[in-house]
């Protein structure tokens, strides 16, 4: 393909049935570190979220608010577009599934399947979850203590018969393992990937692509008692965004197969086995890679809105800052493992590895500078091996992070740059520059000198996490926003000496262990 590599992420769409939680904002988040370290790293990126309008769950939603479907969604969705203002998400489009561009997308979809005979009309009698918009087979639920039938998800079940067109899913299941087999990075985490290829390898029933008992929805094409059934909405959603039914040239060109659809562990068999195959049987390419991640819990339970915990994310972001929170929620555990939010953590975090080891690293180099240089960047005088093997380490940093984020490994990718915080700070301690004013002035520059420039690795990478602390690192730096991409890492951009710089001040404030944050 001519010009940039291109990169395609999306979020999972969101349903408008209540206020965005931490959840969403985690989901988001993710996808947005990714597009920007992308970005910075010369791709062409399209970063893709919004919300999931349809649907029976939605339906009731809106009745229970007494309102108009659209007006009760046109609410709901302007949150998340808010939510991704205060998080600074940095998506290149925002998709609702109400809009005329979706409605075209999904019943083209419609028709080719039904074209490729992968449709067909029937009799749906079966156990079906509003709130997870799904289908089960009665082996699948337990029963209550009320007799009520459950699904995994905990949500309740309840009988369903109408009318209804299947999808054969059933045919797809050898391509799918097929699928599975050639491209084993196409769903990770690898425990994610073994528990898709054992549900699909268990053998795969058909799919009701459609329901008539109630109403808001996208008409099936010719037939429009009928509406679809939402997750097969849904998912289009991610060729609507590309211009789908248009294929040859623009987004759709350019973009498909997604690089990466990122979603919580809950959501996994929509998107790495009903999408796929819906996708194959319309003559259409799967995705590159599902991601599944973890789920948090609160202060050690599990989040829900019967117990009353759920968190929200824009107070989260009141009370420790935004940057903070995007730190915390990808350092603190292995991404794609469930993970506890509390406040100790976040505090620990925040104090030890934000205040102590990243904040006075630059404060202090940045402040000897300011005092001790004339606040004007130092020149190098010749280089000691010490010197030479912490610049080695900050210039290695660029490819150890793209190997982290090719698998998006977040943890690894900011443990991998905090050996290099930790590394710094022990070569200040060691070369004590503090002493060197007096008695060797010229080392004293040099030693600055390599460590602003480790500095400037270190911020420059730093930029898709926490990119408002990393340009303010920047800034005080003196380097140009022209200068800030991946491929300004090598020697041939190093900061250069005689450059005024501003008065430093610090980045990342201590919180107390007690009470409210910053
Ligand atoms: N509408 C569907 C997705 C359709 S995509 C074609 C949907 N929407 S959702 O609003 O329920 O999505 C919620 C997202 O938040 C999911 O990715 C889910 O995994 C995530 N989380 C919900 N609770 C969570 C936690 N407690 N922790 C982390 N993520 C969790 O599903």
């Amino acid at each position: 393909m001519a010009g940039p590599k291109r990169y395609y992420i999306t979020t999972p769409i969101y349903y408008v049935n209540d206020a965005p939680h931490i959840g969403h904002a985690y989901t988001t988040l993710a996808c947005d570190v990714l597009a920007r370290f992308k970005r910075l790293d010369g791709y062409r990126v399209k970063f893709l979220t919004g919300t999931d309008e349809h649907g029976q769950k939605v339906e009731k939603s809106a009745a229970a608010a007494g309102m108009e479907p659209q007006a009760f969604t046109d609410m709901v969705s302007k949150n998340f577009n808010d939510l991704a203002r205060v998080m600074e998400f940095s998506n290149d489009d925002f998709i609702r599934t109400t809009e005329h561009r979706h409605t075209v997308a999904c019943q083209e979809m419609w028709r080719r399947l039904k074209e490729r005979d992968q449709i067909y009309l029937g009799t749906y009698a079966g156990w079906y979850s509003v709130r997870d918009e799904a289908f089960y087979g009665e082996d699948e639920l337990t029963k209550g203590p009320d007799g009520k039938r459950i699904a995994p998800s905990g949500a309740e079940a309840e009988w369903v018969e109408e009318p209804s067109y299947f999808f054969r899913l059933s045919a797809w299941q050898e391509p799918l393992l097929k699928m599975y087999a050639d491209n084993p990075d196409c769903v990770l985490p690898a425990s994610r990937m073994n528990e898709v290829t054992s549900f699909v390898s268990g053998g795969l029933q058909d799919l009701s692509v459609s329901r008539t008992s109630f109403k808001w929805g996208i008409p099936v094409p010719g037939d429009p008692d009928h509406i679809m059934y939402v997750w097969l909405d849904a998912l289009t959603n991610y060729i609507t965004a590309l211009g789908f039914p248009e294929t040859e040239g623009g987004g759709y060109a350019d973009f498909w197969p997604a690089d990466l659809h990122m979603v919580g562990k809950d959501i996994l068999r929509f998107h790495a086995v009903y999408w796929p195959a819906f996708l194959m049987a319309a003559g259409l390419e799967p995705p590159k890679r599902v991601f599944a991640h973890g789920w948090w819990t609160n202060e050690g339970q599990k989040i829900s809105k019967s117990l009353g915990n759920i968190i929200d994310p824009i107070e989260l972001v009141n009370s420790y800052g935004l940057d903070a929170v995007r730190y915390f929620l990808l350092r603190e555990v292995p991404f794609g493992n469930d993970g506890d939010l509390s406040r100790r953590a976040i505090v620990g975090r925040l104090n030890g590895d934000l205040a102590n080891d990243l904040g006075n690293l630059a404060q202090r180099v940045l402040s000897m500078v300011n005092r001790n240089c004339d606040a004007v960047l130092p020149a190098p005088g010749p280089l000691s091996e010490e010197d030479e093997a912490l610049l080695g380490a900050a210039h290695g940093l660029v490819d150890a992070l793209r190997t982290a984020i090719d698998v998006q490994a977040f943890h690894e990718a900011l443990e991998i740059l905090w050996r290099v915080v930790r590394a710094a700070n022990g070569y200040v301690d060691h070369q004590a520059p503090w002493a060197l004013k007096k008695s060797d002035p010229d080392r004293m520059r040099t030693v600055l000198y390599v460590l602003a420039e480790t500095i400037r690795h270190l911020a420059v990478l730093l930029q898709p996490f926490m990119p408002s602390s990393a340009a303010r690192m920047l800034d005080q730096l003196g380097l140009e926003d022209g200068m800030r991409a991946f491929t300004n890492l090598g020697p041939a951009d190093a900061l250069v000496s005689g450059t005024a710089l501003p008065k430093p001040e610090g980045v990342f404030p201590r919180l107390s262990e007690e009470g409210e944050g910053a």
